[in-house]
């Protein structure tokens, strides 16, 4: 027997009018009809309500992307931010900016881990109640203020999401902030970057559940971008602080270097001066005594061996301090000037080693020499003629000091057996300020470039040059 569905009050109205309009029909008709009808509304109202939920679903969806693409416009600001901003303060101020103000989420944070006190140190934030991070105890420990997204991202190492702040026993420490400022969800992603963890970015969206995997993975993905960053300005702050303390230890060096040379053409000076005055007048005040003896003697008939080789020694010792006076410090130098102490210098340098034949060119006024570079010159051309004397083997020698285009260019150039300059690098750079180092060392000190070339088989040239600027800056250091 088939059922009948059971009748409303209402649809039994509704038959006994249909009864009334179609008497023709029977009872069962029409009650089929009935039945055929009710299933139908009941159809409708089921796709109703699918439309509905789908409308439903279709306005989340929306709401979705519109906070997607809100985060997707903050994160390509962010990577601007990221090439463009140099101060690491700055940078990450506009980062959380960024990230609020383009309603992508209510509220960022950046935290930075104090090693000591295990504290998450607020550094900047942006939006709605990002005040309450002045006066809140964040942690990174294991006490229950380390139990935040904030903390447990940087202790974890890890992306951390808190899907409901107002319902998770984890946020109690600060449910004054729920209080104040309503439930919302959190995602917490920390800065690391080789190991190290450089901070924390924190955002809040103002509705539970707002974090779904997508979205993390792009903060991960911008969190790793900021950090990259933050190491290459740190990285970029090292090199410089290293580069500033380079160049400043560079200039105490060079100051202590010009402080020494001076010194010690001074003590050469003092030296030279006690020599000639006290030895040099002694000794000759020695000799004319034991001449006068000599004297004596001889009238009185006696045969003064002794004395004649003890007069002997005297004049030996006598020429000798002569010649250590003039080595330490040129009479002529300070009285005529470079080119008439050079002039000096060769005449003995040719006695001395008669087997080294020494062409000298000077196309230069004494005067167009500045004072301060008289004696560098001159030093230079007597390290250069001994290290040739000692070490080359040379038959000839080019010494030429000349003014050319607004400078002086002073080269000696020798015919000997040459040396390996990479070889004698290390033995030259040991003992600073001696030999070669000292010849640069006194041309750089003086605004001179210095340059030693050197085949072996073939010879060395040395070239110094200084430019000769306007008299009102003379680009000559006093050394
Ligand atoms: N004109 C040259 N010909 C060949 N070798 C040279 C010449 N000048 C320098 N050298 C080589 O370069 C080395 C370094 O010279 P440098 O003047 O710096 O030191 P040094 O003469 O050995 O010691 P110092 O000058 O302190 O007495 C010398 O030991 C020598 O081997
Ligand atoms: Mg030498």
């Amino acid at each position: 027997m088939r059922l009948l569905p059971v009748l409303s009050p209402e649809n039994h109205l509704v038959l006994k009018e249909l009864n009334m309009q179609d008497k023709a029909k029977t009872k069962e008709q029409l009650l089929t009809e009935l039945y055929e009808l009710r299933r139908r509304v009941d159809e409708l109202e089921q796709e109703r309500m699918e439309n509905k939920q789908a409308e439903e679903a279709l306005r989340a969806s929306e709401a979705r992307v519109k906070h997607l693409n809100n985060v997707l416009r903050a994160m390509r600001d962010v990577s601007g931010l990221l090439n463009r901003e140099k101060d690491p303060l700055k940078l990450l101020t506009d980062v959380c900016n960024s990230l609020a103000q383009t309603r992508g989420y209510v509220m960022a944070w950046i935290g930075q881990p104090e090693a000591f006190s295990k504290r998450v140190l607020p550094v900047t934030h942006s939006g709605v109640g990002s005040e309450f991070l002045e006066h809140s105890l964040i942690t990174w420990d294991d006490s229950p203020t380390g139990q935040g997204p904030a903390g447990t991202a940087i202790r974890e190492r890890r992306a951390v999401v808190f899907e409901d702040i107002a319902n998770d026993p984890r946020f109690v420490p600060w449910k004054e902030s729920v209080v104040a400022y309503g439930g919302a969800s959190i995602a917490s992603v920390p800065l690391i970057h080789r190991e190290h963890v450089f901070g924390v970015l924190t955002v809040k969206a103002d509705r539970p559940d707002a974090f779904d995997a997508e979205e993390v993975d792009l903060l991960s993905g911008l969190a790793a971008d900021i950090a990259r960053v933050l190491q290459g300005l740190e990285d970029e702050r090292v090199r410089k602080q290293t580069e500033d303390a380079l160049r400043q230890s560079e200039e105490d060096l060079r100051f202590l270097s010009s402080k020494l040379l001076s010194a010690q053409e001074d003590e050469r000076k003092n030296i030279a001066g006690e020599l000639h005055d006290s030895f040099g007048s002694s000794l000759a005040a020695i000799m004319l005594g034991l001449e006068n003896a000599r004297a004596q003697l001889n009238q009185s008939g006696s045969r003064p061996e002794l004395l004649d080789s003890t007069i002997a020694w005297t004049k030996l010792l006598i020429n000798e301090v002569r010649r250590l006076t003039t080595e330490l410090r040129p009479p002529f130098l300070d009285n005529m000037g470079v080119v008439a102490a050079l002039q000096w210098f060769f005449r003995q340098y040719r006695t001395t080693y008669p087997g080294i034949h020494v062409e000298v060119e000077v196309g230069i006024e004494e005067q167009d020499i500045p004072d301060p570079l008289r004696i560098v010159i001159f030093r230079i051309a007597q390290e250069a003629f001994h290290n040739i004397a000692k070490y080359s083997n040379a038959e000839y020698v080019d010494f030429s000091l000349i003014k050319q285009d607004s400078a002086i260019h002073l080269t000696i150039e020798d015919n000997g057996e040459g040396f390996d300059l990479e070889a004698a690098l290390p033995k030259i750079s040991e003992r600073q300020g001696l030999g070669i180092t000292g010849m640069k060392e006194r041309a750089e000190l003086s605004r001179g470039s210095f340059m030693i070339q050197s085949v072996q088989g073939t010879g060395t040239v040395l070239r110094v040059m200084w430019p000769l600027s306007t008299p009102r800056s003379s680009g000559v250091n006093s050394i």
